[in-house]
């Protein structure tokens, strides 16, 4: 059945409407991960394997979702993990997402390998903003990337650990899925059979990731996969003591991107810094690896009380988030949901699925017995 925006009520139904926009190596690269994809197959139903015990009787007329998480704060424990790549998705990209995210008072992440400046995001989303950081082995890079994310007074610096080598993404291998994107036969068939994607890509200004522009041409001028970029591009050699200095070096709210172990977690608040995103990459790196959710509480536990904990990976519904919140999280962040809905309608679209996880988070509160989310903690979950 073709679905439109309005009949989009969920994550599953955003990603129908986007596989029906989207020309399909272009899906597959948002939609697919690595290996056999198990990893990312268990980053949401790990949520399942945990139930919500909830009281009642408390009267919850009004509902405070705000949180703080690495000194923002947030309308809805919710946001925009970082992503690469979006004006492939939808022709305004992260400007869409920007402006839909402060919209909704959540924060929004950028990535180095974004296709919208820094500059202009700052102008157009006004609110809390995260820059995602990738160390390459080009040191007057990584240098311009500080100074611009610093410049364009992002809030919080989030350097990515988990992308030391390319994951291995079969959907890729098999679509020949490249930035910018390859003509080839297939892709050629897949543009002409979704022309509105053709023609907004082909059209409007050209395919770009501007922060990369003028230090590296691999992703802009040159057609690489993502795998590639990252095994070639990054900095292979990056190590604690690297971390560290970036951290220094940006000397404001600072986290780790893609952190797993409670090993690493406590060598995060050693460093100095204020955040970790228990994240796998979205099960597009190490396949086989356990999922954020599975991970949380070990992590809770050791440093829930020195650092900011965020779970990222696999959310699609408001009990997630709670759940994730109850055992310790202060905020989560997601990318898939919220690109299938920027592929799916642009700003409309991307506006529809914060709102919808801010209506699920409002009733799940109420249904919950809480007020706020600091009401929240282990006493409320049961393990199966
Ligand atoms: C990915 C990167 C770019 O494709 O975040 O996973």
């Amino acid at each position: 059945m073709f679905k439109r925006l309005k009949n989009c009520h969920n994550v599953p139904d955003m990603r129908d409407l986007a596989r029906q926009r989207l020309p399909s190596p272009i899906f597959h690269y948002i939609d697919g991960a690595a290996d056999d994809e198990i990893t990312y197959r268990r980053n949401t139903s790990a949520f399942d394997d945990c139930d919500l015990v909830p009281n009642v009787l408390t009267g919850v007329e009004e509902v405070d979702m705000s949180v703080t998480v690495m000194g923002q704060k947030l309308d809805m424990p919710i946001y925009c993990a970082p992503t690469a790549l979006q004006r492939l998705f939808h022709h305004e990209g992260e400007r869409a997402v920007g402006r839909a995210a402060t919209k909704y008072g959540t924060m929004f992440g950028v990535s180095s390998l974004a296709t919208v400046t820094v500059e202009e995001i700052a102008k157009v989303a006004p609110g809390p903003k995260m820059f995602q950081f990738y160390f390459h082995k080009d040191r007057g890079l990584n240098d311009a990337l500080m100074q611009r994310a610093k410049d364009a007074n992002f809030n919080v610096l989030a350097l990515t650990v988990d992308t030391i080598t390319g994951g291995n993404r079969e959907r890729d291998l098999h679509t020949g899925f490249t930035s910018p994107p390859k003509l080839t036969l297939n892709s050629i068939i897949s543009f002409a059979t979704h022309p509105m994607w053709a023609w907004n890509f082909y059209t409007k200004p050209k395919f770009d990731m501007p922060h990369l522009s003028g230090h590296v041409s691999e992703g802009t001028n040159l057609a690489v996969s993502v795998g590639d970029y990252f095994s070639t591009m990054l900095d292979q050699s990056m190590s604690w003591k690297d971390a560290e200095k970036l951290c220094r070096d940006w000397d404001g709210e600072f986290a780790l991107k893609g952190i797993m172990s409670v090993e690493d977690a406590k060598r995060a608040v050693d460093i100095g810094c204020t955040g970790i995103m228990i994240s796998n990459h979205g099960g597009r790196q190490l396949d086989g690896s356990r999922a954020p959710f599975d991970q949380l509480a070990e992590i809770c536990d050791a440093v829930g009380d020195k650092i900011d904990v965020v779970c990222e990976g696999g959310i699609q519904r408001g009990t997630h988030v709670l759940k994730a919140l109850s055992v310790g999280a202060k905020a989560c962040s997601g990318g898939r949901m919220y690109l299938y809905a920027l592929a799916a309608a642009g700003q409309a679209g991307v506006e529809k699925i914060l709102g919808n996880f801010q209506s699920e988070i409002e009733r799940d509160m109420k249904l919950m017995g809480i007020t706020s989310l600091d009401q929240l903690n282990r006493d409320n979950l049961r393990w199966r």
